[in-house]
C-alpha cells in the first residue's frame, strides 16, 4: 500500500495527538476524583462534629419511645440534614441495629457491608465506607461517627459525582476537539510545506531525464531532508551529464576509429605480407632482421588497434550460463601455457561457479589482469600469482588475483582504470581501462585493487 506524505504526517500527529489527549485526560480524571474524594471526607468530618454535638448519649435509649425526644431529636437532626445537605442522619446500636433515623424506613443494606467502619467507629475511631452507587445511580457515602462504645451516628451523604463528572467531560471534549483542530492545522501546513518541496523537486528530476543538464537542481527548502536529496540529485545531474558526455564521445570515437582501422589493417596486412616475403628472398641476415623488426612492429600495432577497438565499441554482450572457473582455466590454458607452476588457482573442488556472463568478455577482462601479474612479476626470482575464487553468502562470486610483483606506481595508483594511463614503456594503458568497463558497465559488477610497493598486487572481483 502506498501513502502519501501528507497523509502520512496527518495520521502520525493525529495518533500522538490522540495518545497526549487520553493520558491529559486520565491525569484530569484521577486528579478530579482525589478533589472530589478529600471533600467528601472534609464533608463528612464536619458534618460528623456537628451532629455529635447535637446527641445527648442519655437520650439515645429513650428515642426507642417515640416519645417528645424522639420529636424534638426529628427536628434538629432533619434542620441539621438540610443544611449539610444530607441524606439521611440515623444512629446504631452496637448490634447493628437502626434504633433511629430521619426516615420512616429503617432498613439500611449497607451495614453489613460496612461491618469493618461500623466496628472501628465503635472503637471510637471516626470511619467512612467507600462510595457506592445507589437509586439513580448516584454516588452514595457513608460516614460513622462514635458516640460512645453503645453507639455510633451515621451520615448518609449523597455525591454530586455525576455533575463533575459531566463538567469534566465537557470540558475535556473541548479541549480534545481544540487540541486536534490545532494539531491538523499545524501538520497540515508542515506536510503541506514538504510535498511542495518534494513535487517541486520532482519537477526539477524530470527535466534531467529530458536531458535538461542545466536546470539547477538545488532548491532552498526549509526541511534539510530535502536540500540533502536536491544537492545529491544535483550531484547526480553532473555525474550523468559527464557519463553520457564521454559515452557520446567515446561513440564517435569509435564510429571514426571503426572506419579508419578497417584501412589501417589493410595496409598492415600489406606490410606483414612484405615483410615476410623479403624474410623469405633475402640472405642477408641484417635486412632479414629489419623485416622481423617490421613484422613485430605491424604486430604490435595491430594489438594496438584493437584493444583501442574493442574500449570504443559499444559492447552487445551475449549472457549464457557458465562457470567462471572454467573461464580462468581457459585463459591460463590459452595464453599462458607452460605457467602453471607461477599461476596457480585456488577454489573448493565441490563448489560451483555459475553466473551470466558473456564469455569471451570475460576471458579478455581476466586475461588483461593477469597479463599485467604476469608482467609486474617477471623480474622476480620467486614468481607467483595466485588466483582465489570464493562464493559469498549474497550469492555473488569474488575472484581475487593476487600478484607478488613490484607493485602499481605510487603516481598512477588512483586512475589506472582510466585509459591511456601506463607506466610500462610498451604499453598503452588500455588493458584495465577495457577490464574496468566489462566488469562494471557490461556485468554490473565491482573491481577493487590494492597494491604495496615491491610487495604485491591483488585484484578483487565481485560478479
Ligand atoms: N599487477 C600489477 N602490478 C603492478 N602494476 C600494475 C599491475 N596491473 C596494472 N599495473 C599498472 O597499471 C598500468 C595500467 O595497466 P593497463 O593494463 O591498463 O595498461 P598497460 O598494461 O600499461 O598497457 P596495455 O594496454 O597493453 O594493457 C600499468 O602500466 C602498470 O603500471
Ligand atoms: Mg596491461
Amino acid at each position: 500500500m502506498k501513502i502519501s506524505i501528507k497523509n502520512k504526517i496527518l495520521f502520525y500527529v493525529f495518533i500522538s495527538i490522540f495518545f497526549i489527549i487520553i493520558i491529559y485526560g486520565l491525569i484530569i480524571y484521577i486528579g478530579v476524583k482525589k478533589n472530589i474524594e478529600v471533600d467528601i471526607e472534609n464533608r463528612l468530618t464536619m458534618s460528623g462534629k456537628l451532629i455529635k454535638e447535637q446527641i445527648n448519649p442519655e437520650e439515645i435509649l429513650i428515642l426507642k419511645l417515640q416519645g417528645k425526644i424522639h420529636e424534638r431529636y426529628l427536628k434538629k437532626l432533619g434542620q441539621l440534614k438540610e443544611i449539610l445537605d444530607v441524606n439521611d442522619i440515623f444512629i446504631i446500636d452496637a448490634n447493628k441495629k437502626v434504633i433511629f433515623s430521619l426516615f420512616a424506613k429503617k432498613e439500611k443494606f449497607f451495614l453489613d457491608i460496612d461491618k469493618f467502619e461500623i466496628n472501628n467507629a465503635f472503637k471510637g475511631k471516626q470511619t467512612s465506607s467507600p462510595f457506592y452507587i445507589g437509586t439513580g445511580g448516584k454516588y452514595f457515602k457513608t460516614g460513622y461517627i462514635p458516640i460512645n462504645e453503645n453507639w455510633v451516628a451515621g451520615i448518609e451523604i449523597n455525591v454530586l459525582y455525576e455533575k463533575y463528572l459531566k463538567q469534566y467531560a465537557r470540558l475535556f471534549f473541548i479541549v480534545s476537539v481544540i487540541a486536534l483542530l490545532f494539531g491538523f492545522l499545524i501538520s497540515f501546513l508542515i506536510s503541506s510545506g514538504i510535498s511542495k518541496s518534494i513535487i517541486k523537486l520532482k519537477e526539477k528530476a524530470e527535466k534531467i531525464s529530458k536531458r535538461e543538464f542545466d536546470e539547477n537542481i538545488k532548491i532552498n527548502a526549509v526541511e534539510e531532508e530535502i536540500v540533502i536529496l536536491s544537492e545529491t540529485i544535483d550531484k547526480m545531474k553532473r555525474e550523468i551529464k559527464e557519463y553520457i558526455e564521454n559515452k557520446e564521445k567515446m561513440a564517435t570515437i569509435g564510429e571514426f576509429s571503426a572506419g579508419i582501422a578497417h584501412e589501417m589493417r589493410n595496409s598492415l596486412n600489406i606490410l606483414s605480407g612484405y615483410a615476410e616475403l623479403i624474410i623469405e628472398k633475402t640472405q642477408d641476415e641484417k635486412i632479414t632482421n629489419y623485416a622481423v623488426e617490421i613484422k613485430k612492429n605491424v604486430w604490435k600495432f595491430n594489438n594496438f588497434l584493437n584493444n583501442f577497438l574493442t574500449y570504443t565499441k559499444d559492447f552487445t554482450p551475449e549472457f549464457i550460463k557458465a562457470d567462471i572457473k572454467n573461464i580462468l582455466i581457459k585463459v591460463i590454458n590459452e595464453f599462458f601455457k607452460g605457467e602453471e607452476n607461477i599461476i596457480k588457482i585456488e577454489y573448493d573442488d565441490n563448489e560451483k561457479f555459475i553466473k551470466d556472463v558473456d564469455e569471451y568478455l570475460l576471458k579478455k577482462a581476466f586475461y588483461n589482469i593477469i597479463l599485467n601479474s604476469y608482467h609486474a612479476v617477471s623480474r622476480n626470482k620467486d614468481k607467483k600469482i595466485l588466483i582465489k575464487l570464493l562464493n559469498e553468502k549474497d550469492g555473488r562470486i569474488k575472484i581475487i588475483i593476487r600478484d607478488n610483483g613490484i607493485g602499481i606506481d605510487e603516481k598512477i595508483k588512483d586512475k589506472i582504470f582510466q585509459p591511456f594511463v601506463t607506466a610500462k614503456k610498451e604499453g598503452v594503458g588500455l588493458g584495465l581501462a577495457i577490464t574496468y568497463r566489462i566488469i562494471k558497465e557490461i556485468h554490473k559488477g565491482e573491481i577493487f585493487v590494492d597494491s604495496q610497493k615491491n610487495i604485491g598486487t591483488e585484484f578483487t572481483i565481485v560478479l
